[in-house]
């Protein structure tokens, strides 16, 4: 072959190349999409109302650090969503919100995970939010910001956010329990294990037990005897003090933590604030939402 002929092959597969690769981003007609930039804000959901204020807090930080951009909501519980729904209250579904911002051509999404771990709900979320990746005509780009827990800084860095905030007045035989959800089925339920560790080694009498995973409560019983503690501060590890917070903690049923630990012995003053209510912890979040806008100015 010569190398007319060579050089059209080349300029066709070129050509072509160029056309699939700019894909959803050239709108028919070869016309430039405008670039429209959204945050999807992805929560498990609370039906405490105190719980959903305290989110709020979260989305101002957002509109903050992220002028002129949208910001929007989706409660990734459905259980959550249905029980809202009968107080008249509507909150979309990450998969219904995302589809109403394709639908008005927001090209680029960021949904941040406001999970504590990356476990079975961030999971579903990546799955989902990734199909909407792979739709014609959809968004350009569309990621999701990783989960509070995500490497060993994040780890350091919520642990020395929570232990900051504690009451001035606390003595130093006082210990700190921190209610983490857990998970019995997932295994990234290992990192409440880990920050055990990690606020162990910050603060001898800080102990983290989850709800519904390891460690439990039960477990760390035992060591509050042994270190003869008589008072804890009960604080949530959750994004918000909602039903697992109010009850389970700090509820008077038998079975709450305070009731159990006053059967122990042991006096409690629980602290009824989410980690979203922490401004260092948000700025854990913050950042992994800048690492996924990162990802938006490459080309
Ligand atoms: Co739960």
């Amino acid at each position: 072959m010569n190398r007319t002929v060579w050089l059209k092959i080349w300029v066709w597969v070129l050509g072509l190349s160029m056309l699939l690769l700019s894909g959803p981003a050239v709108a028919g007609h070869g016309e430039k999409r405008e670039v429209k930039k959204a945050i999807l804000l992805a929560a498990f959901g609370s039906s405490v109302p105190e719980a959903r204020k305290a989110l709020e807090s979260i989305e101002e930080r957002a509109r903050k650090e992220f002028p002129g951009t949208e910001v929007r909501w989706a409660y990734t519980s459905s259980m959550i969503r249905a029980k809202l729904a009968k107080e008249g209250k509507i909150f979309d579904s990450p998969e219904v919100a995302l589809a109403r911002l394709m639908n008005e051509n927001y090209t680029h999404v960021a949904v941040l995970s406001l999970h504590t771990i990356p476990g079975e709900e961030f999971h579903s979320l990546y799955r989902n939010v990734h199909l909407f990746g792979q739709m014609d005509g959809g968004f350009e780009q569309v990621l999701v910001a990783r989960p509070l827990l995500s490497s060993r800084d994040d780890m350091v860095r919520a642990a020395r956010a929570l232990l900051k905030h504690l009451p001035a007045d606390r003595k130093p035989g006082d210990a700190v329990l921190l209610m983490g959800h857990g998970s019995e089925k997932h295994p990234a339920d290992a990192l409440y294990l880990a920050m055990n560790q990690v606020f162990q080694e910050m603060d001898p009498h800080a102990y983290l037990c989850t709800v519904e995973g390891y460690p439990t409560l039960e477990d760390v019983l035992p060591k509050l005897k042994e270190g003869k503690i008589q008072k804890v501060y009960l604080v949530p590890f959750m994004a918000v003090a909602g039903d697992h917070a109010l009850n389970d903690m700090a509820g008077n049923e038998p079975d709450s933590w305070k009731s159990v630990l006053a059967k122990n012995g042991v006096h409690s003053e629980p602290i009824l604030k989410g980690t979203i209510e922490n401004p260092e912890i948000v700025d854990i979040w913050m950042d992994h939402l800048k690492a996924a806008f990162g990802h938006f100015e490459k080309p």
